[in-house]
């Protein structure tokens, strides 16, 4: 049986051409839409300008864009234009929402659109600034995931159509690449931020390793200096000998004169000026011996490397003369100066030559100490050469590793060498150590002060 039309042809053709009229409208939105989103980029400016659109395209009181929080469970405001955020790209009182609460959240819960003619009529409805009588909310979805919603609310009961139902969704989906790709952008920048913090604090946890470092070579040097001074305390003891000697026999021949009457002025005046000498000595050598203790906490200056070696012979020249070394000092009259501490300096010159000393005294042939000092292009070289016999093969390698002793126990540290290896390298320099005829060469090179 043949279907009566309910439409005359006139009434169709009306409906066709208003049904034409409101595709090419919702088209052109669209449109219009898509072109001005693509020129944006961050994700404020993506979600602000989906509310105006929709306020001034759609013809909305209001809307209100949210977003899924990073823990998945709450929505958060991030735009809303119309009256109750009048003023744009600022959100006056912005609200989050639990999923699955309210229009806005059941709309994220479900990922349907909740069209709501009568909020009067609707337990769901969560009262915002004030109570409006229909809600439209659509999810903003992508690739089937909500990751957003978009909220839009009526004074008028009624207000939504089928027609804003689908334009409004037309705009979630249009936006929700844009949107999800701003999204990653910005966990993408929170993941960078993450990153400096860490490296900024890698950084401070080196500082501080470099400070512990630089504190544990400070108190190593300390240590060996100490061990030095330990070592040095029989030459001291020689060494200050020799002015108490010369102040007891000035003393005892001056008092010898006194009592049989026959001191003149002249004689006295002789006696007391070698017994002010003698003490000036003495203290000098005391003075040094303190200076040498105490840590270096100066900076480094300008010194004279062939006065380090002068006041380390002066420290223990004598008591090698008297272990039968014989010493051999040629230090070149044009050297420039270096920069450093000339106590740390010393401590280096002083451990090579107690090394020199131990390696000879095992051995029964001739002992002797060649130091040269001299410059060239390269920096200023200290050489220190000795007849002990030189450095076993499979020591050599590991003479300027802390603690390597090849002595007997309270005899070495094991110290000297890598301490005073690193002392020249602060000072930008070099020591090394090299097998030579019938015994060891140490050479350090220093750079030359520009
Ligand atoms: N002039 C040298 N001749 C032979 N061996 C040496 C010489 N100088 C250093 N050595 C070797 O290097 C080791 C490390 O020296 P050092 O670091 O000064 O510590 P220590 O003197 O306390 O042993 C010595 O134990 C020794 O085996
Ligand atoms: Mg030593």
């Amino acid at each position: 049986m043949k279907q009566k039309n309910p439409f005359t042809s006139s009434e169709l053709a009306e409906k066709v051409d208003s049904g034409l009229a409101s595709r090419n409208r919702r088209l052109e939105i669209l449109h219009k839409f898509a072109l001005s989103q693509a020129g944006l980029n961050t994700l404020d400016e993506i979600v602000w300008n989906i509310a105006k659109t929709a306020i001034a395209e759609l013809d909305f009181e209001d809307c209100v864009v949210y977003l899924l929080g990073e823990d998945g469970k709450t929505l958060v405001q991030v735009a809303a234009h119309g009256k109750k955020n009048p003023v744009a790209t600022e959100i006056l009182n912005p609200i989050t929402i639990e999923l699955g609460s309210g229009v806005v959240g059941a709309t994220a819960a479900t990922g349907t659109f909740q069209l709501v003619s009568d909020t009067r009529k609707n337990t769901q409805y969560i009262v915002d600034d004030e109570i409006r009588l229909s809600e439209l909310a659509v999810p903003i979805k992508y690739e089937g995931r909500v990751i957003g919603v978009l909220d839009s609310e009526h004074r008028e009961e009624n207000f939504y159509t089928d027609e804003h139902v689908q334009l409004f969704t037309a705009i979630a989906s249009l936006a929700s690449i844009r949107i999800d790709t701003a999204m990653a952008v910005v966990r993408l920048q929170a993941t960078v931020e993450r990153l400096q913090a860490a490296e900024t604090q890698m950084n401070e946890i080196r500082k501080e390793q470099d400070r512990e470092r630089k504190e544990a070579t400070a108190q190593m040097i300390q240590a060996s200096k100490l061990a030095t001074l330990g070592e040095m305390a029989t030459a001291v003891a020689h060494e200050l000998n020799q002015p108490l000697n010369i102040i007891r026999l000035a003393a005892g021949s001056s008092r010898r004169k006194v009592s049989r009457g026959t001191a003149d002025p002249q004689y006295l005046t002789d006696k007391l000026n070698r017994i002010e000498d003698a003490t000036t000595r003495a203290a000098a050598i005391i003075d040094h011996m303190r200076m040498f203790g105490r840590k270096a906490k100066e900076a480094p200056k300008l010194i004279d490397p062939r006065e380090v070696m002068t006041n380390a012979l002066d420290l223990m020249g004598e008591q090698l003369r008297l272990d039968g070394v014989e010493i051999v000092s040629e230090l070149a009259e044009d050297c420039p100066p270096v920069m450093g501490h000339a106590i740390q300096m010393e401590q280096v010159v002083l451990n090579l030559l107690t090394n020199a000393r131990d390696a000879m005294a095992e051995r029964d042939e001739e002992s002797k100490i060649t130091l040269r000092i001299f410059a060239d292009d390269q920096g200023v070289h200290i050489t220190s050469e000795d007849t002990g016999g030189g450095i076993r093969e499979d020591v050599l390698p590991r003479i300027f590793e802390p603690f390597y002793t090849t002595k007997e126990m309270g005899k070495g540290t094991g110290l000297g060498l890598s301490v005073g290896y690193g002392i020249v390298r602060d000072m930008d320099g070099t020591i090394t150590a090299e097998n030579i005829g019938d015994g060891a060469r140490f050479t350090i090179t220093l750079p030359l002060v520009s």
